[in-house]
């Protein structure tokens, strides 16, 4: 595949982005799946690598980029403080030698959270940057204020105005100060932003009760490869002894473990044997331990691949929590497996508080839920019936997916806008393994 330059969202996604979320899915249900489907490169990782890029000013390159409306969304943030992309199937090469730090637009960042990540290597870099907030989005408020915290913790003077976020370092050398921090909550982005921006602080840092999820340690590892001095990534303690300036980098995304999960749920639900490969059971466990309690096996063959062996599904209680807590983006899909499930099950979610509007969707197709505040409980019904159903946010339209994979008839999933941000291929992917699944454009 010939190289090509980056100056718009429309080239990463084809059909065109229009195209895609006027269009629908249509699944056949009770079909068995069979294979072996290779995982991606994770979607959180990439997105906060490329923002991480920011903080070297010589060439990177990631390799296992999956090609994702929010990594399109993403490389336009970049290329409007004048990075250059070269995109070359799932490698991208980013030089970020000459950028503008206060250039990020608002039309791009209030659709895309992640972009907000580029504060903390910008002000790094650049001792000022200027970037709208990012807003709130379909599964709740989503503040920054602990990003914004701990870079007041490390000398910058912030102000919010006209919903900007102006950031300056004030001082003949504009440095950030290394400085100790206690996050309130592990937020992941909170983690992400300090860690990045404390890679080129003056002295030592500490984020204490920091998030530990493994796109954290994939952070730190791409740092650490850039030249950075990081100490702990994965723990509640995160140590970055800032150096003087990063080099260039050649650094592979970690595996998508939302996206492997997602498709051991879709081999639990259709009673299908099938393989993951290109995914890290170290980063599933607790999806793991779920899948088990409700009656699956999984077998590790090595290699980062997994075979799940369905079994008769039974219920069982789920709380989502911070790493390596249950994963609040694998809660949807869950709740549609839990949905056939003998017995009655609890879901509580505890990261966000919107985050349960699948639930009357599933009850469009027959499950038996009641939602009290953030706690769902779900009686196991012998089938749901295939209908036409709205997806509501990312993780909800793959949950709605899995629903129509094993429902009776047929099921039509609209609101592809949510899917196509999070899922490379995935209808191709799952069609490969057997499934009935095709991708219209709806006539109005
Ligand atoms: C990241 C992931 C998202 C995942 C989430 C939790 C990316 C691009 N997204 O989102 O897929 O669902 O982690 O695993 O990596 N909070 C505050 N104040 C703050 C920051 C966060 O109150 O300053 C709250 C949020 O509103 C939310 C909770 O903390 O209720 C968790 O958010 P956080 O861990 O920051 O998630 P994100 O980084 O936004």
């Amino acid at each position: 595949m010939e190289d090509k330059t980056i100056n718009s969202i429309s080239n990463l996604t084809q059909p065109s982005t229009k195209e895609r979320s006027q269009s629908v899915l249509e699944i056949w249900g009770r079909n068995p799946l069979q294979g072996n489907v290779k995982i991606s490169g994770a979607k959180n990782s990439a997105l906060v690598l490329m923002a991480g890029s920011l903080l070297c000013p010589k060439d990177c390159r990631l390799r296992n980029v999956p090609s994702l409306v929010d990594i399109s969304r993403m490389s336009q943030i970049l290329t409007s403080l004048g990075v250059k992309l070269t995109k070359n199937g799932d490698v991208l090469d980013i030089d970020a030698r000459d950028i503008n730090p206060t250039a990020a637009p608002y039309d791009i960042v209030s659709q895309l959270r992640a972009s907000f990540f580029a504060v903390g290597p910008l002000l790094a870099r650049f001792g000022t940057v200027k970037i709208p907030l990012p807003g709130g989005c379909d599964i709740g408020a989503r503040p920054v204020k602990l990003h914004i915290q701990g870079l007041q913790a490390m000398g910058a003077s912030v102000l919010i105005e006209s919903g900007i976020v102006h950031a300056d370092v004030k001082g003949s050398n504009r440095r950030l100060q290394g400085a100790k921090i206690y996050l309130d909550y592990p937020s992941v982005g909170a983690t992400e932003t300090l860690l990045m921006a404390a890679t080129l602080a003056e002295g030592e840092t500490t984020i204490e009760n920091a998030a530990q999820e493994p796109e954290i340690v994939d952070l730190a590892n791409f740092c650490i490869a850039m030249g950075a001095k990081i100490y702990g990534a994965g723990t509640n303690k995160i140590t970055i002894v800032g150096v003087d300036r990063l080099h260039s980098v050649d650094y592979a995304v970690i595996p998508d473990r939302i996206e492997a999960g997602t498709f051991l749920v879709a081999g639990a639900i259709t009673h299908s044997e099938i393989t993951v490969s290109s995914a890290i059971a170290d980063h599933l466990v607790p999806v793991i331990a779920k899948l088990e309690a409700i009656g699956c096996r999984i077998i590790n063959e090595g290699e980062n691949c997994l075979r799940l062996i369905p079994g008769e599904l039974k219920a069982t209680d789920i709380e989502t929590l911070p790493y390596p807590g249950f994963p609040t983006d694998m809660q949807a899909q869950f709740m549609a497996l839990l949905c056939f499930s003998e017995g009655n099950s609890v879901i509580s979610e505890t990261v966000f508080e919107n985050r349960l509007r699948h639930v009357a969707e599933l009850q469009r197709m027959g499950a038996n839920i009641r939602l009290k505040g953030n706690h769902a409980l779900i009686q196991g019904v012998p089938f749901l019936s295939g209908a036409p159903v709205m997806s509501t946010d990312l993780r909800a339209s793959a949950a709605l997916i899995l629903a129509g994979l094993a429902a009776q008839g047929k099921t039509i999933v609209r609101g592809l806008h949510h899917l196509d941000r999070g899922y490379e291929d995935i209808e191709n992917k799952l069609r490969k393994l057997g499934a009935r699944i095709e991708r219209v454009t709806e006539s109005n």
